[in-house]
């Protein structure tokens, strides 16, 4: 884990090096993210618009979710855990940043196949769906990989973003109320040929336009950054990036270029799945309930490179 956090700093270090004169949040402050501290200038809060007719969620198929149990959707089946403390921490730095600017759609990304993406996006929805005044979306934006409808128990092979892309189905008959999760689900649908030219079509723009004026959150489920473009697309049209790493799986040389990659304004902030450090549990000891057991996290499949 260290190799991480050193890859992370020094990045970081390089970064203010180049002294662009921009009061940016550092790296190390982002992966502090759990500890969230409030930011001090705040914008004035608008009023919710009123829903347009143009978009009714309340004609939305509702499905009922009924997750494997390997799903580990903490948020949803163990609230008390540290698991689903730390997303509570990470939606809390998500509504601090937000009194500052405008962030509703984030795209959840990282660097290399099974890090957890998906399963950080599903658990992040969750969470911010946990206030029911808010609206919240999870967006399978994975085409080639999909795998949110399968860990949410509604089927696989739902028609989604992609026939909507296609023009195959309305954008409203292809998103779905998850009974029991408070949230909405866009699943990716049939995997098309060539998802990036899908993708490109405009259409996606337009969607997210519409899907915007309805939702609250809108989390997307990307693929990783390496070595496809649609992941790119995702960060054009989201307002925010976050970036999940995991131990024995991210490697630090792809790691400091996805960091590279991203633009600093919209890289919110950096999770680390997997964490298995003394530290974090015994803090959590000190000031947790006593009772609670939290989930060891499978141990990772071979060494951070
Ligand atoms: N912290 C964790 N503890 C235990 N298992 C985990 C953890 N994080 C992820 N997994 C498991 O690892 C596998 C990959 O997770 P997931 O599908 O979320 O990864 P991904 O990064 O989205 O992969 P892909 O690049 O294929 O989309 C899943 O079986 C998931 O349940
Ligand atoms: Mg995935």
């Amino acid at each position: 884990m260290s190799r991480i956090f050193d890859a992370l700093k020094r990045s970081e270090a390089e970064y203010l090096d180049r002294d662009l004169g921009t009061p940016l949040e550092s790296i190390t402050d982002l992966l502090h993210a759990a500890e969230g501290r409030r930011v001090q200038q705040k914008l004035e809060v608008l009023p919710a618009p009123a829903w347009p007719e143009a978009f009714s969620l309340s004609a939305a198929q509702v499905l009922r979710s009924s997750p494997p149990a390997d799903a580990r959707l903490v948020c949803l089946t163990e609230p008390g855990s540290l698991g689903a403390e730390k997303f509570r921490a990470l939606g809390l730095r998500l509504h601090n940043i937000r009194d500052t600017r405008k962030l509703k759609r984030i795209v959840v990304t990282g660097t290399a196949p099974e890090e957890g993406k998906s399963l950080i996006a599903a658990n992040l929805a969750l969470n911010q769906a946990r206030s029911r005044s808010l609206r919240t979306l999870l967006v399978d934006g994975d085409f080639r990989r999909p795998t949110l409808a399968g860990r949410f128990g509604v089927g696989a092979l739902l028609p989604g973003l992609s026939e909507a892309l296609r023009g195959q189905h309305q954008l409203a008959e292809v998103v779905y109320k998850l009974d029991g999760c408070g949230l909405w689900l866009l699943p990716a649908g049939m995997a098309p040929e060539n998802p990036l030219d899908l993708m490109q079509s405009g259409r996606l723009a337009e969607f997210l336009a519409e899907l915007e004026t309805v939702f609250d959150w809108i989390i997307i489920d990307a693929p990783p950054l390496f070595p496809l473009a649609d992941t790119t697309f995702w960060m054009k049209l989201s307002d925010g990036v976050v970036l999940v790493v995991r131990e024995g799986v991210t490697e630090k040389k792809m790691l400091q270029r996805a960091v590279e990659s991203i633009d600093r304004s919209n890289l919110l902030g950096v999770v680390i799945n997997s964490c298995s450090s003394i530290e974090h549990k015994y803090y959590y000891s000190r000031y947790g309930r006593a009772a609670m057991q939290p989930g060891q996290p499978t141990p990772p499949r071979g060494k951070s490179k």
